[in-house]
Formats: C-alpha cells, sequence, structure tokens
C-alpha cells in the first residue's frame, strides 16, 4: 500500500511570518522589521506590560486550581468584557459573551455559528481585510464576498463605493463584517458620520452585523474606539462582536479574546449561548485560564485598570508620534512624496503605497521589512532609526 501522505504538497508558508524569519536572519545593524502586526517599543522588542506583570504576580499568589474553566470561560472576564465593549449601549440580559482562544478564535467560533445555524447567510468583507478572514470563514463553508473599502487613491474610504455594493448586491439577513476601529490593513476608519450612514444601510438590509474589534484603544482611546460599534447598535438589536486582548494588553501569545453576542431578547440570548457553547465544545472544549486571568485581575482592581489605562495611552500616543514623525522627516528627505495621509489613519497599520518592487529594494538593500502589499506596521518605526528609514524610503522613490 503507497505512504497515505505522499501525495500531500507542501502548503505555502505565512507570508508576513516567513518575512520575520528573514529579518531575523538579517544582518544589517539599522535593519528595521515593519511586517508583523505586533506592537513594538523603540529598542524593537514587544514588551510585557507593567501591569501585566503584576497582576501575574497577584495570581501566582493567589490561584487555587487549574481544573477547568466552564465552556464559556470565565464570568468575571466576560462580564468585563462586556462593559468594555459595550459599556451601557445593551441591556445585560441581551449580550451573550464567550471567551475564545485570541480574536482569531472569536471569528472561528462566530463562522462555525453561522454555518450551523444561520446556514443562509454570506459574509461580506471589505476589500482589502486581514488576509485572515477569508480564510476563517472559507475553512468553516461560510460563503464571502467583498464589498468596496479603498479609494482609487488607496489612501481614504470610498464610503459611497462600499454603501452602493450593499445597498444593490447584499441580501436581507447577509453578515456585513466591519472593522471596529484601526482597519487593517489600511489604518482607514470610517468618520463618525460615516458609520451613521453604514449603520443605516445595515438597518435598511437588515444585515448581521459582525464587528470585529481587534484593537480597542490603539485608535483614539477606549471609548471612542467603540464609537462606531455602538452607532451599528443604535440600528440593529442582533450584532456579533469579535474582540481581541492580544493588542491592547500586549498578551499575544496567551491568547486571550471573546465572541460577543447582541440578541432582540433575553430569550433568543439564551437560546444562542447555547449553541455558542455547542460551537466551542466541539472546537476546543474550553478556553486557556491564564490569559484570561490576568485581564479579569487588572480590570476588576481600580488599580490596576488605571495602570493599563496609561500604558496603553502611552502605546497609542507612540503610534501617533511616530506617524508624525514618519510625515515630517519624509519631508526633510525632499523626496516630493506626501505621505500626510498617514495622519489620518489610526492603529498599526497603513497603506503606504511602496510597489512590490521598492518593498524588494528596501529589504535586500536597506534590511528593511515590509509586506508586498506596502502594508506597514508604524509601530514598528523606530525613533532613533527614522533617519535611516526615511532615507532609505526616499531613495527607493526616486
Ligand atoms: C483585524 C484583526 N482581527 C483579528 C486579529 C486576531 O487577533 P488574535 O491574535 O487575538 O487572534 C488580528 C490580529 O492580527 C487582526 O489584525
Amino acid at each position: 500500500m503507497s505512504h497515505r501522505f505522499s501525495h500531500l504538497e507542501t502548503a505555502p508558508p505565512d507570508a508576513i511570518l516567513g518575512l520575520s524569519e528573514a529579518f531575523g536572519a538579517d544582518s544589517n545593524p539599522n535593519k528595521l522589521n515593519l511586517s508583523v502586526g505586533v506592537y513594538k517599543d523603540e529598542t524593537g522588542k514587544t514588551p510585557i506590560l507593567e501591569v501585566v506583570k503584576a497582576a501575574e504576580k497577584k495570581i501566582l499568589e493567589e490561584e487555587a486550581t487549574k481544573g477547568y474553566l466552564p465552556i464559556e470561560g470565565s464570568p468575571e472576564y466576560a462580564e468585563d468584557v462586556r462593559k468594555l465593549v459595550f459599556g451601557d449601549a445593551v441591556a445585560q440580559d441581551r449580550t451573550v459573551v464567550v471567551q475564545t482562544p485570541g480574536g482569531t478564535g472569536g471569528l472561528r467560533v462566530a463562522a462555525d455559528f453561522m454555518r450551523t445555524q444561520l446556514p443562509q447567510v454570506k459574509v461580506w468583507m471589505p476589500n482589502p481585510t486581514w488576509a485572515n478572514h477569508p480564510a476563517i470563514f472559507m475553512s468553516s463553508g461560510v460563503p464571502t464576498e467583498t464589498y468596496r473599502y479603498l479609494a482609487d487613491d488607496r489612501t481614504s474610504l470610498d464610503l459611497d463605493g462600499m454603501l452602493q455594493t450593499l445597498r444593490e448586491s447584499a441580501s436581507a439577513g447577509d453578515v456585513i463584517l466591519l472593522h471596529g476601529c484601526c482597519h487593517n490593513p489600511t489604518g482607514i476608519d470610517p468618520s463618525g458620520d460615516d458609520w451613521k450612514q453604514i449603520a443605516q444601510v445595515v438597518e435598511e438590509k437588515k444585515l448581521l452585523p459582525l464587528i470585529d474589534f481587534a484593537y480597542q484603544g490603539f485608535g483614539d482611546g477606549i471609548e471612542q474606539d467603540a464609537v462606531g460599534l455602538r452607532t451599528i447598535l443604535q440600528h440593529t438589536d442582533e450584532a456579533l462582536v469579535c474582540s481581541s486582548f492580544s493588542k491592547n494588553f500586549g498578551l499575544y501569545s496567551e491568547r486571550v479574546g471573546a465572541i460577543c453576542l447582541v440578541a432582540a431578547d433575553a430569550e433568543n440570548a439564551t437560546a444562542a449561548r447555547s449553541q455558542l457553547k455547542r460551537t466551542v465544545r466541539t472546537n476546543y472544549s474550553n478556553p486557556p485560564r491564564h490569559g484570561a486571568s490576568i485581564v479579569a485581575t487588572i480590570l476588576g482592581d481600580p488599580q490596576l485598570t488605571a495602570q493599563w489605562k496609561e500604558e496603553l495611552e502611552s502605546m497609542r500616543q507612540r503610534i501617533t508620534r511616530l506617524r508624525e514623525q514618519f510625515v515630517q522627516t519624509m519631508k526633510s528627505t525632499g523626496s516630493g512624496h506626501d505621505f500626510g495621509f498617514l495622519l489620518r489613519q489610526r492603529g498599526m497599520f497603513s497603506y503606504s503605497g511602496l510597489t512590490p518592487m521598492q518593498v524588494d529594494e528596501l529589504k535586500s538593500k536597506y534590511g528593511i521589512y515590509i509586506v508586498g502589499s506596502g502594508r506597514i506596521n508604524v509601530a514598528g518605526m523606530s525613533e532613533s532609526k527614522m533617519q535611516y528609514f526615511c532615507d532609505s524610503v526616499a531613495s527607493v522613490l526616486s
């Protein structure tokens, strides 16, 4: 009998993680990694927040069991997440919060839930979107479509195009995937007024919003970043939200996230909870404890919460500062390219407009790693290497 795995083809490596490996092997002392989507400090490290260390100390002393969590995760964590995401926007008994392994876990649970409970729906996602979005829904067997998002100038939102696609092509009951803030990969977010228009189409077309909320606090602030989501909730009584605490608590490897479901009433919420639990049970049974304990310990203690908000704010401000410095320093190179649009964008990412050839040249000549689409992780820039970075960009642009 022939070997069962002999016909398998090697799957392509993850494009972004492959770049990080090449970066690790690069001996250029000025090298910069602007590819992978993690926050970095001035030294290029992804630090553990002080407040996380403090919470872990407390957990180490007080934790009494490593027994399984319930299928839906820690109830304290769920309540903290509910308040952070919804504030007072929705009655507690209409919401369900299920702890998941990262935001990705939440999205996968959402996709499996749709496949079994809402089998007619398609998911409309922005073009472009995070590469894992279509892959996750495809893996679950949920059909996807795209709506227009990026304008032809590649630096702003094509709101009219977006609303037109949805009005003309989406069916009643379809799902619309929206990035709650800090759109990945473009950094382009709808304005307050844009959100109102999007919410109107959601209502008109009876779309079910699925809001991917992976960067709360990285845009304009914790509460400000929830404005879009809460605007949408004024126009629909049903929604799904996938939260991640990888970025805003720096807990990437602890896998902390949630899927939140808003139902029309408490009875619907109870039934939906039972179905979400069934999905979790057949995926990973129950979520990991440690990361959620860290989040619950911090959000359950006013002093630690204040410290977290300060540390998050300083990450957010560093990103804003780097955007400003980049734009200014590029001006000073005399390259004639105006990058002012980066100041209107939010979060870690922006489309730089660099072509795949220019991206290649930056890597081979200058040790600067950017993904082929030209998406840059602004948080990967460094104040001390800004001149080198901008001179390199100017040289490939000339
Ligand atoms: C838009 C978006 N959604 C979800 C995630 C998933 O985050 P997590 O690492 O918590 O799974 C990411 C992470 O990069 C993201 O950019």
